[in-house]
């Protein structure tokens, strides 16, 4: 039963699955955008949580708790700021994408939602960083049968486009 691979566009914080990943940064207190969004409808349960982790590398992920989201988990990982693609941010942001499968798996998360890691704030260009999240979710997914399902949640319907592009 092959695992199912979707693109859709929502609000990531309203999905009810096993868990979604959050677009952090290093320090895990917080942030605008998704970081903002999903610390917001979590609550203060949930940086209080990530206070205890002592932060993230670029291109790693840690679990914690959903408390007031309707998913189970958050998977904080933290994408590379984009400097022109050639200080390493394609494995940094691939990176992001294998290590959060695998606190996943580890986890038993069986169902789980990816925003576009590092297009906003931090300035990835879209396609390429599609390609890197579409491919590199491809390649791993294999060393992961226990997760089921894959969503690429996307906030706006270009982003949308560009993932089904990729997916079909
Ligand atoms: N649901 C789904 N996707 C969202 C949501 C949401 N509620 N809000 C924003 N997004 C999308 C953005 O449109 C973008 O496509 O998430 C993607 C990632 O954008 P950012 O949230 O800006 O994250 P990133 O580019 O990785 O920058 C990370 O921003 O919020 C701070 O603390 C965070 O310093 C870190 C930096």
């Amino acid at each position: 039963m092959p695992t199912i691979l979707k693109a859709i566009a929502a609000d990531i914080t309203t999905l009810a699955i096993d868990a979604i990943v959050n677009a952090a940064n290093g320090s895990l207190q917080g942030g605008g955008g998704v970081d903002g969004a999903i610390h917001r409808a979590a609550g203060p349960d949930l940086l209080a949580e990530c206070l205890t982790l002592g932060g993230c590398a670029t291109g790693d992920a840690r679990l914690t708790r959903g408390y007031r989201l309707p998913a189970r988990y958050v998977i904080h990982t933290v994408g590379p700021v984009w400097h022109g693609g050639t200080a390493g941010e394609p494995d940094l942001l691939a990176a992001c994408y294998r290590r959060s499968l695998a606190v996943a798996a580890a986890a038993g998360v069986r169902s789980l939602a990816f925003p576009s890691i590092s297009t906003g704030i931090y300035g990835y260009p879209i396609a390429a960083a599609a390609a890197i999240a579409v491919d590199t979710v491809r390649v791993a997914l294999p060393r992961h049968p226990g997760i089921r399902e894959v969503v690429f949640c996307c906030y706006s319907p270009a982003d949308l486009a560009v993932y089904a592009a990729l997916l079909a």
